[in-house]
């Protein structure tokens, strides 16, 4: 929940395993009992990549899954594209060595309340490695009905299609080059889907009968953003930002949001997506270029 007090810790810990599933992207399993019990979807932990101080700061990686039954849930799971020394040093990792990280981190998804009669149906979309927190949420909202659409640049890349369909989702995938699915933007097959969704319930208080959450190139969730606002449409979405903190600390997340109160279309104030977000609804996103 927003607000809840965060209960943040540095932990060493254990890899368990550290798998490439697709060209140039790996998944990590770490043993954290204690982030796993106590994250929830759209959090994130700061991995500290190496040793030494090459590179100096942790890599902030979105909590893809948590593994383990009730009380015994231990597995933490990370899903990573390799873009930088960071990123490269980690998947060089084996099982069995140990890694240092700081979580859970941020706010997460906010999940529908669980007696919602009838539950909302909900789509979840992701471009590229912006499925990483998606997993995790999709298991939450198992009883709910789930509609998922993958983007990814080629059919090699699409990510993460099995785990949604054991969950029961139906999957819709969009390449960019056409390999598979739909040829296009994810965007594009998101604004047919939106345009088919049930109207609003309009009871004011309580959730519409449709919700979106998204992840994704920043691009890709301001447009995915300004749809749902306009079709006043519940929606969530989950920022990628650099982070150097993870904290709040340094300031070097800060993300221009709409303000508060304010109704004039371009005000706007300074949120960190480290704190504040990495999760922030749709009708505070504003695009880069206001
Ligand atoms: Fe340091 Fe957000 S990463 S304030």
């Amino acid at each position: 929940m927003k607000g809840e007090k965060f209960k943040v810790k540095d932990v060493k810990t254990k890899i368990l395993s550290n798998r490439e599933i697709a060209p140039g992207y790996f998944k990590m399993a770490l043993d954290a009992p204690y982030i796993a019990k106590n994250a929830r979807p759209g959090q994130f932990v700061q991995v500290r990549c190496s040793d030494g101080f090459d590179p100096f700061l942790r890599r902030p990686f979105s909590i893809h899954r948590v593994k383990g039954e009730g009380s015994r849930v231990k597995e933490v799971e990370i899903l990573y594209e390799i873009i930088g020394k960071g990123t490269e040093i980690l998947s060089r990792k084996k099982a069995g060595e140990t890694i240092d990280i700081l979580g859970p981190l941020g706010n997460g998804f906010t999940l529908p309340p669980s007696t919602l009669h009838p539950p909302p149906s909900t789509l979840i979309v992701a471009g590229g490695i912006g499925v990483a927190p998606l997993v995790f949420l999709a298991e939450k909202l198992a009883e709910i009905r789930i509609t998922v659409l993958l983007g990814a640049k080629t059919k090699k890349l699409i990510l993460c299609e099995k785990e949604f369909k054991k969950l029961g989702a139906k999957v819709h995938i969009t390449t960019d080059d056409g390999t598979r699915g739909c040829k296009g933007f994810v965007t594009d097959l998101f604004k047919k889907m939106l345009c088919a969704m049930p109207a609003l319930s309009g009871v004011e208080g309580r959730y519409a009968p449709c919700a979106v959450y998204a992840c994704g190139p920043r691009v890709m969730l301001e447009c995915i953003a300004d749809m749902c606002v306009k079709k006043d449409v519940e929606c969530e979405v989950s920022l990628e930002e650099k982070m150097a903190c993870g904290i709040g600390a340094c300031l070097g997340c800060a993300v221009r949001v709409k303000g508060e109160r304010s109704r004039a279309e371009d005000s706007y104030i300074y949120k960190l997506a480290c704190k504040d977000g990495p999760v922030f609804k749709a009708n505070k996103i504003i695009g880069r270029q206001v």
